[in-house]
């Protein structure tokens, strides 16, 4: 069959009008498909900067955008420093049980101060988050007064995948162990101790608020954790008063910004210092 020439144009020109047709559409659909999301995103931003700036947990998401943004800006900022001597005497007893380290357990330099601590503030009750093998929670028994008491707090290993907040996976050896507190059980000190089990995210510490006078928080590192953990611990301090120490700032990047975001947004954390030459925070209430 032989076709026209002007018969074979009118097709071309047709197929390339159903040609650029379809390109529309498809364009079209995809400008549709950004303004789906992108209107709501912009929306979303709108009132995240805007009223969103009045709720504590939006202001938390702004700082978290900020940190992915800029890291910068927070990582390089320290919370102030303050030197050992200037917290406690010249002259302090000390009582050090289980001086030999493992891994996940304070340094015997901040074992030291940690007992420092408590022979000069003398809590008659207090509550540690995150018991391990127990050496910091025997030396915590052992360096307060003969009727204090010390509750110490750790995730079963049952309870790994189970927790409100996803773990670090560098937390698990730590979790894993067999039995919490191995170090102080069967010392004559373990009559002082309070041994709890549970996710510090989800635990009920109604019975312990406003009766603790010392807090150590050396739990999960994670920056959702930290934040959790560090609220629940003011809620702990009796009539508000007592003290609150923090293992691993600044050396641990989720303590560091959570720490460092405490203590730059919340007034009752706007105290805490870090003790020079140590991985402690440290906050005074009075
Ligand atoms: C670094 S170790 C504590 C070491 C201890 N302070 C010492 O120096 O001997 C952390 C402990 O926190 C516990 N832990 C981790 N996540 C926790 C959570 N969500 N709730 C309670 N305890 C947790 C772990 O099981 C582990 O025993």
């Amino acid at each position: 069959m032989v076709r026209k020439i002007t018969e074979i144009s009118t097709e071309d020109q047709l197929m390339s009008y159903a040609s650029d047709e379809y390109h529309k559409q498809a364009l079209y659909k995809k400008i549709w498909n950004i303004l789906g999301f992108l209107i709501p995103t912009v929306g979303s931003c709108l009132y995240l900067f805007t009223i969103g700036i009045f709720r504590k947990r939006y202001r938390e998401l702004i700082y978290s955008i900020w940190t992915l943004v800029h890291p910068q800006i927070f990582t390089k900022k320290y919370v102030p420093q303050v030197e050992i001597t200037s917290l406690v005497p010249n002259e302090v007893l000390l009582r050090l049980y289980e001086q030999a380290k493992i891994t996940a357990n304070i340094n015997f330099e901040e074992l030291f101060v940690l007992v420092e601590l408590l022979q000069i503030n003398q809590p008659t009750a207090c509550f540690e988050i995150g018991t391990f093998d127990g050496r910091t929670t025997l030396n915590m028994a052992a360096n307060t007064p003969d009727d204090a008491v010390i509750y110490t707090l750790d995730l079963p290993r049952e309870q790994v995948e189970n927790t409100k907040f996803s773990l670090d996976p560098f937390e698990r050896f730590a979790i894993m162990k067999e039995t919490s507190g191995t170090r102080y059980r069967g010392t004559k000190w373990e009559r002082k101790i309070q041994q709890l089990y549970g996710d510090s995210a989800t635990f009920d510490f109604t019975s312990y608020q406003g009766k603790i006078d010392f807090v150590f928080i050396d739990g999960s590192h994670t920056y959702e954790y930290v934040l959790s953990d560090s609220r629940n611990a003011i809620t702990l301090l009796r009539d508000g008063k007592g003290a609150i120490l923090w293992h691993d700032y600044p050396d641990t990047s989720s303590v560091l910004r959570a720490i460092n975001y405490l203590q730059a947004s919340d007034s009752r954390f706007a105290g805490i210092r870090h003790i020079v030459g140590t991985r402690f925070a440290y906050l005074i209430c009075e």
